[in-house]
């Protein structure tokens, strides 16, 4: 099978960048025949792979990408999931090369969608080829591709609560996630939750002369900043009354086992042009992405901002505020400790509206099961090293839906690297890690459907 993989490299790789040369943005309107153009070429790439049954099933937004191939009803069935929408590319100054103009530069396929998930999701289709050309797959598989995982996947959501039986498995496999480095591979067993939301702080009726009115009227900018400056207090823990009542708390046991990953401060700093450190005390890095929920601003807005300077004081101030969540937080449970207290601490002189936006839940994925023991030794066998559970940052909202409403566990196989500027100008994948991927993946069936029969 490694040959058929040497042989085909090149064409792996150009199919992979005709799909990227496709903007499938699915946030931004402009790019709706895109995205949609996107999903057709992954049926195409499907169909011709091998797979069966592959159809676009229509959501009210973008279509799911459906295929499988059931050998054997009575073997063991694996779900891939991944995403073929993107994120918008701006700013597209900062891009070195044009986001939607592929290029390989040092062993790396610049691209908005090169890791974060078209490369990824390639990897399957070219993996499952693979094995079609080898004997066959070990066991049944079914893929579902979306196109709104990056605008929240709510209708991903209404989709698998009305298919559950065409859904039937026995796992979700999915690369969508990192891996330490390419000298450590490593598994994310943890996904945090999102709870986002837009404010808009309102004081005078209009923008007004910042002279004639200026030290007698709020200025909605600085309430909101000020708002927002006292989420946090000095030790950057979240002010919300209750936000942390349902955190959970590691044991010390537990805690030095997750401190045990490789990860140095000082190169941390030193890849994002940091000072210092910074974050909630008593907690390192690790924990602190892995482990502890945050607030931030992801975007403000409001008053004058072009050239020059305009003396005014705005009507209105607007930020996006985004809450990571960890167990047993619960979205809903903390959109409503948000919005509630975020109304409580505005000044009587301002209105204040918070509009919740998309939401989405943690998750642990376990360690001790059939399908992690697979893509762990699947890893081990094409890295020649033992893969390390990690506790990822990142979201992935549909993962927590799959347990509750399937009742399934997912194995994140991912293969991106932190520094792949995922949602970035200048997103890259390693082409190492996309066949690193490709071959890995065929590893994790045989494994997984071998661990299966036992
Ligand atoms: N693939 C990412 C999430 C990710 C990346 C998890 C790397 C772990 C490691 C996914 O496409 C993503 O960006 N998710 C969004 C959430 C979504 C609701 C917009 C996120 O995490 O911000
Ligand atoms: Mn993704
Ligand atoms: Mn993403």
């Amino acid at each position: 099978m490694a040959s058929y993989l040497e042989q085909n490299k090149d064409r792996f790789l150009s199919e992979l960048l005709d799909w990227l040369r496709i903007p499938s943005v699915s946030a931004d309107p402009k790019f709706h025949g895109d995205v949609l153009r996107a999903a057709d070429f992954l049926k195409t790439r499907l169909e011709e792979a091998g797979m069966e049954n592959v159809e676009l099933c229509q959501t009210a937004g973008y279509p799911i990408v459906y295929g499988d191939k059931i050998i054997d009803p009575s073997l063991p069935t694996v779900l891939v999931y991944g995403h073929y929408d993107v994120q918008p590319a701006d700013p597209y100054e900062l891009w070195t090369s044009p986001p939607f103009e592929p290029v390989i530069k040092d062993g790396k396929i610049y691209a908005r969608g090169a890791c974060d998930d078209k490369g990824q999701v390639y990897m399957h289709v070219k993996a499952f080829e693979m094995m079609m050309q080898d004997g066959g797959v070990p066991c049944n598989v079914k893929v579902m591709f979306e196109g709104e995982e990056e605008v929240g996947s709510s209708n991903l959501g209404i989709f698998v609560k009305a298919n559950k039986e065409k859904l039937k498995a026995d796992v979700i496999l999915i690369s969508d996630t990192g891996i330490l480095s390419n000298d450590q591979p490593s598994i994310e067993v943890g996904l945090r939750g999102l709870s986002y939301h837009q404010v808009e702080v309102t004081g005078p009726n209009r923008d007004l002369h910042s002279g004639l009115y200026g030290g007698a009227v709020p200025n909605p900018i600085n309430v909101l900043c000020k708002m927002i400056a006292s989420l946090h207090d000095e030790n950057n823990h979240i002010t919300i009354p209750e936000f942390y009542n349902n955190v959970a708390v590691l044991s010390e046991a537990d805690r030095a086992e997750l401190n045990r990953v490789p990860h140095s401060d000082e190169e941390f700093k030193e890849s994002i042009g940091l000072k210092d450190i910074y974050g909630e005390k008593g907690y390192t890095t690790v924990e602190r992405i892995g482990i502890r929920p945050t607030l931030d601003v992801n975007g403000i807005w409001g008053g004058y901002t072009g050239e020059g300077a305009k003396t005014v004081i705005a009507s209105k101030a607007y930020a996006k505020i985004s809450m990571r969540l960890v167990p047993h937080q619960t979205s809903d449970e903390i959109t409503a400790l948000f919005q509630k207290h975020f109304e409580s601490i505005a000044p009587a002189s301002v209105t204040v509206k918070v509009t919740p936006h998309h939401g989405g839940e943690p998750v642990v994925t376990p360690t001790n099961s059939v399908a992690y023991q697979a893509a762990a030794d699947a890893l081990e066998t094409t890295f020649g090293k033992k893969p390390i559970p990690t506790r990822g940052g990142g979201s992935i909202p549909i993962v927590a839906m799959f347990k509750s409403e399937l009742g399934l566990d997912t194995v994140l196989l991912g293969f991106g690297l932190d520094s792949d500027a995922i949602h970035s100008p200048n997103e890259h994948y390693g082409v190492f890690n996309f066949f690193k991927g490709i071959e890995t993946i065929p590893h994790f069936y045989r494994n997984y459907a071998a661990g299966m029969q036992k």
